[in-house]
């Protein structure tokens, strides 16, 4: 397959050619985003909380037509199913992947092995049990969670965001992370290794995010994403692939299509396919004006979904959230608009319309090369 030559210099925001909406004055027609995602070999999906389903039938209606895949956005965390130790509620996931069997789609499960987002029991036990009984504490979760969805979730973010620079160590490692510091760097090994022991036909995912944008913050992250992956090579532990998460913040950091192209294929290179898995764009700071930034949006969103979907490794796509109306970025301090204004990171705005991010998404599927056959 040719592949496409990336322009190596940074994306100059307000010169990016618009994206012009296919959508703006047709109803909305029924094929989704996942239709123009099969045709490229590849899926398109979100991460969705059971209550929009519950509640929302517009938004669970977008999802359905929007979809061929999901992830939960919070209720397959630890924190949320084991508040107690042992004691288990999967209500939250079971109707997100009831949901998904119901729709004949693919599911993820998100994440098993995280330093967030854990019970508030689980770190003093880790601290009072032995070597023995702290990887228990890990590997419990990864058995009862696993064995629970074999064969209704295909992959799973089995270590969620091991890095952080900022925290000081020479590899680049997440060191104020309950599990490094219960069991070392050792604690990735054990539990890829305990995953693919729990369900053999799962696809295996080591998740991380700032590895997108061209900026000291994400090339210290790529590098010490390398890094890792040629430690845990060395030791054979049984990754399958690696998920970006795109969480994109283009109004503070600039994107160089080169750049990422690279890393994609230095990921590629060890043999790994990989997804993006969390992608949405921040969009404090942009325009004031909703059409403008919504023009800027798509363009940064299409350069970086041509490198992406360019590459031959690269197996589905999923947002953060599919409309605006639930974008988490609405709420995080860091990111969410002092008027209180939505932010509009994602496809679909607060009402559920399309805007020119979807079109940037759609486009960018169907200029991407095709790829064989969906992963089963
Ligand atoms: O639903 C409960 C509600 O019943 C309860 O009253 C309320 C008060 O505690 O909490 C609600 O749950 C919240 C949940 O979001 C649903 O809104 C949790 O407190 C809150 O911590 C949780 O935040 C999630 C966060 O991860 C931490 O798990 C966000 O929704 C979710 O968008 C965010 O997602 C992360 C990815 O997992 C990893 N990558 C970064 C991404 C964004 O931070």
């Amino acid at each position: 397959m040719e592949r496409r030559e990336f322009l190596a210099g940074a994306l100059a925001l307000g010169a990016c050619s618009p994206v012009v909406p296919s959508h703006a004055q047709e109803s909305v027609s029924s094929e989704g985003l996942a239709a123009h995602a099969r045709r490229s070999g590849r899926y398109f999906g979100a991460a969705i909380k059971s209550r929009q389903l519950r509640e929302d039938p517009d938004f669970t209606t977008a999802v359905a037509r929007e979809c061929d895949m999901v992830v939960q956005e919070y209720e397959l965390k630890r924190g949320t199913t084991e508040p107690k130790p042992g004691k288990y509620d999967f209500s939250g996931a079971d109707q997100i992947i009831a949901f998904a069997q119901d729709h004949g789609m693919r599911a993820r499960g998100h994440a098993l092995v995280w330093y967030a987002a854990q019970p508030k029991w689980l770190e003093p036990a880790l601290k009072l049990a032995n070597r023995g009984g702290r990887e228990k504490l890990m590997t419990s979760y990864i058995d009862t969670a696993m064995d629970r969805y074999a064969g209704r979730i295909a992959e799973w973010d089995v270590v969620n965001e091991a890095l952080e620079p900022n925290d000081g160590r020479a590899d680049g490692m997440r060191q104020n992370s309950m599990w490094m510091q219960a069991l070392g760097e050792d604690y990735i090994d054990i539990a890829f290794h305990r995953a693919r022991n729990a369900d053999p036909r799962a696809t295996l995912f080591l998740t991380d995010f700032g590895l997108e944008h061209d900026s000291p913050r994400c090339e210290r992250r790529r590098t010490a994403m390398l890094k890792l992956l040629d430690r845990l090579k060395a030791r054979d532990v049984p990754i399958d692939a690696i998920g970006i998460q795109g969480h994109l913040k283009p109004f503070r950091e600039g994107f160089n299509q080169a750049v990422f192209a690279r890393f994609l294929d230095q990921l590629r290179g060890y043999g790994l396919t990989f997804s993006v898995t969390e992608f949405d764009v921040a969009d404090r700071g942009g325009p004031p004006n909703p059409d403008k930034r919504d023009q800027q949006i798509a363009s940064v969103a299409k350069a970086f979904l041509d490198v992406a979907l360019d590459n031959p490794a690269m197996r589905s796509i999923l947002c953060w959230g599919l409309s605006d109306r639930y974008s988490w970025l609405s709420n995080f301090p860091d990111y969410k608009w002092p008027d209180g204004q939505l932010s509009r990171g994602l496809p679909l705005d607060g009402d559920m319309r399309r805007k020119p991010l979807w079109d940037a998404i759609a486009s960018a599927f169907d200029a991407a090369p095709a790829i064989g056959r969906r992963r089963a």
